[in-house]
């Protein structure tokens, strides 16, 4: 029978069992409750092999992608090496700070370059280390590219350690620790004529952009519908790259919001969209705007699975 590697060590499994029950009886600790495929608090992640579809069934496509099953329902059929979501199965790199470009007047565009291979989709995110210690987390606003260049788009807060760090004090050519990806919200390209709609607020357009970006090159021929907010507009940006895609792809529209003088960005988007059934729905930024967007999705026939938030939190 196969045998699972948790932690180092290994678990040969017993015919008809699952990860779960192999681990517990053998004393690995893995969270978990329902034991029955519900409550998801088995959930781990294969990082080596590759888990049972059937215990991947009631995940989102994204967690599949990465490797996410249910341990309490998964008999193993091949060799597998599992890890709690928690643990350090992220990647470290190092990178090099290439480019700085102040795109609005608190928001820049940062470049870095990889010292090595460090696979991403375009969407997750990544934190940063300050040689102090201090982390921070960041969206990928573009796909990886061969030379391992990663764009990022980095909020100068008042008194924030690590952004004003990242926007004014780190040196070009000066190195920062890496840490990620993670997250699960990214394009997926199984269904290429689906209609997209991405709601973002802010530096909430990084994610978003990664997304467009990731979609048009590979090819989605379905509606892709982005509409970015703003309170006032000196905090929309990187306007021009938006309508120069929006020319070399038609199925691509780009709607700005500014609140103060208009709509938000979610009541222009279900306004533009009243009928959600089908579509696969991207949120990112303000948490408020997050959380209210994916119910009134849901309400207006998005499903639940279909829908992939990322709400930023301040932190500086
Ligand atoms: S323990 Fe509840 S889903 Fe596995």
């Amino acid at each position: 029978m196969p045998t699972v590697t948790f932690e180092g060590r290994s678990y040969p499994t017993e015919p008809g069992e699952t990860v779960l029950t192999a681990l517990l009886r053998q004393g690995g600790a893995i969270p978990h409750s329902c034991r029955s495929g519900v409550c998801r608090s088995c959930l781990v992640r294969a990082t080596q092999g590759t888990p049972p579809a059937s215990s991947q069934k009631a995940l989102k496509d994204t967690l599949r992608a990465q490797g996410y099953f249910l341990s309490c329902i998964a008999q193993p059929e091949s060799e597998l090496t599992v890890a709690l979501p928690s643990d350090g199965v992220i990647g470290h790199t190092r990178a090099q700070l290439l480019a700085r470009e102040q795109l609005a007047p608190d928001i820049f565009r940062l470049r870095l370059q990889a010292e090595e291979a460090f696979p991403f989709m375009a969407g997750q995110f990544i934190t940063i280390r300050r040689p102090d210690g201090l982390r921070r987390s960041y969206s990928l606003a573009a796909p990886p590219t061969s030379d391992g260049t990663i764009e990022l788009h980095v909020r100068r807060l008042p008194q924030g350690q690590l952004s004003g760090w990242l926007c004014e004090a780190l040196e070009l050519g000066a190195w920062v620790d890496l840490f990620g990806p993670e997250g699960s919200c990214f394009y997926l390209p199984d269904d290429p004529t689906r209609p997209l709609l991405l709601i973002g607020t802010g530096t909430g357009l990084a994610p978003l952009l990664g997304i467009v970006r990731d979609a048009l090159a590979q090819g989605h021929t379905g509606p892709i519908q982005l509409f970015h907010g703003s309170r006032h507009p000196d905090g929309l940006y990187l306007q021009g790259e938006l309508a120069a895609l929006t020319v070399t792809h038609p199925n691509l529209t780009y709607t700005l919001c500014t609140s103060a003088t208009g709509p938000r960005a979610d009541v222009a988007a279900f306004g533009a969209i009243p009928d959600t059934s089908g579509w696969r729905v991207y949120l990112c930024g303000n948490p408020e705007m997050v959380k209210g967007a994916q119910r009134k999705a849901f309400l207006l026939g998005a499903s639940l699975a279909e829908i992939y938030t990322d709400p930023f939190v301040r932190a500086g």
